[in-house]
């Protein structure tokens, strides 16, 4: 099998094709999606809530994402591994942003990496593009500057629907070869897509995006409780693991578990 490389995901846009994108932060998911046929996975630093426990994604450290990336690269042939810079890893200069992108590249061996922020962040894009690391550029409601934004809102309403255009242009102009957008209002989320010539990956961004991404816990169903609006679950994870947890423990406890097939 082949790595899908980002050269790939130009020409499906400049086919027409879309593609979807999930993340991953273990061995067995990567392995599963990736026999699936998902041909990028995403680890995100979203891994901060949905791996460890914290309630933003700002707590997570690289220290903590590097071995979730390699686990993933390690567990896939096909899909293309995009590793996620954290909260101030790279916002500094382009000089933090290679260094960091460097040991996601290095000891994780990470295909590419992602970062947030469009015109603000077009100097880090151009020096990790020229430096050989493919950029994946994330725009709109950007998740690591949720207390700037004033919390989970929609970007890019109105008049800032201008904002969105000019940071997508700066990514664009600046190398990256794909653009995020999340919580975008969907006609301009589809004014992106068409203007830019790089594929666009939506997130709460509406169906003109070339690609869609969804945290992998929340498209099965294994995070409870209240659910963004772009969310859909397509499988009951929760329950699946709670009935067998549950089953399990009662035949512990009634002894019909172990048997004898399972005993030396
Ligand atoms: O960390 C993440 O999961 C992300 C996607 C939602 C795009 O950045
Ligand atoms: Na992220």
């Amino acid at each position: 099998t082949k790595r899908v490389r980002t050269r790939d995901l130009q020409l499906a846009k400049d086919n027409g094709e879309r593609w979807a994108m999930l993340t991953s932060y273990d061995q067995y998911t990567a392995g599963i999606f990736d026999a699936a046929g998902i041909p990028v996975l995403l680890v995100g630093d979203s891994a901060s809530n949905n791996v460890f426990g914290h309630s933003t994604t700002l707590p997570v450290t690289v220290d903590e994402l590097i071995p979730l990336t390699r686990a993933v690269v390690k567990a896939t042939q096909r899909a293309l591994v995009v590793a996620d810079l954290p909260f101030g890893s790279y916002e500094l200069n382009a000089e933090q942003a290679f260094n960091t992108s460097v040991r996601f590249m290095k000891e994780a061996e990470a295909h590419a990496v992602k970062l947030e922020g469009g015109r603000k962040r077009a100097g880090q894009i151009r020096a990790l593009v020229d430096a050989g690391i493919p950029v994946m550029a994330h725009i709109g409601f950007t998740p690591q500057s949720e207390h700037t934004m004033g919390g989970y809102r929609v970007q890019g309403r109105g008049e800032a629907g201008a904002d969105i255009l000019a940071d997508a242009y700066a990514v664009q102009e600046a190398g990256a070869f794909a653009v995020v957008m999340e919580m975008v209002p969907g006609d301009v989320a589809a004014r992106v897509t068409k203007e830019l010539h790089i594929p666009t990956v939506g997130i709460g961004a509406g169906a003109d995006c070339d690609a869609q991404v969804l945290v992998w816990q929340d498209m099965v169903g294994l995070r409870s409780g209240p659910m963004p609006r772009f969310v859909k679950r397509y499988a009951d994870m929760a329950s699946v693991l709670e009935n067998a947890a549950k089953t399990y423990a009662e035949e512990v406890r009634g002894g019909q578990f172990p048997t004898i097939e399972h005993t030396f």
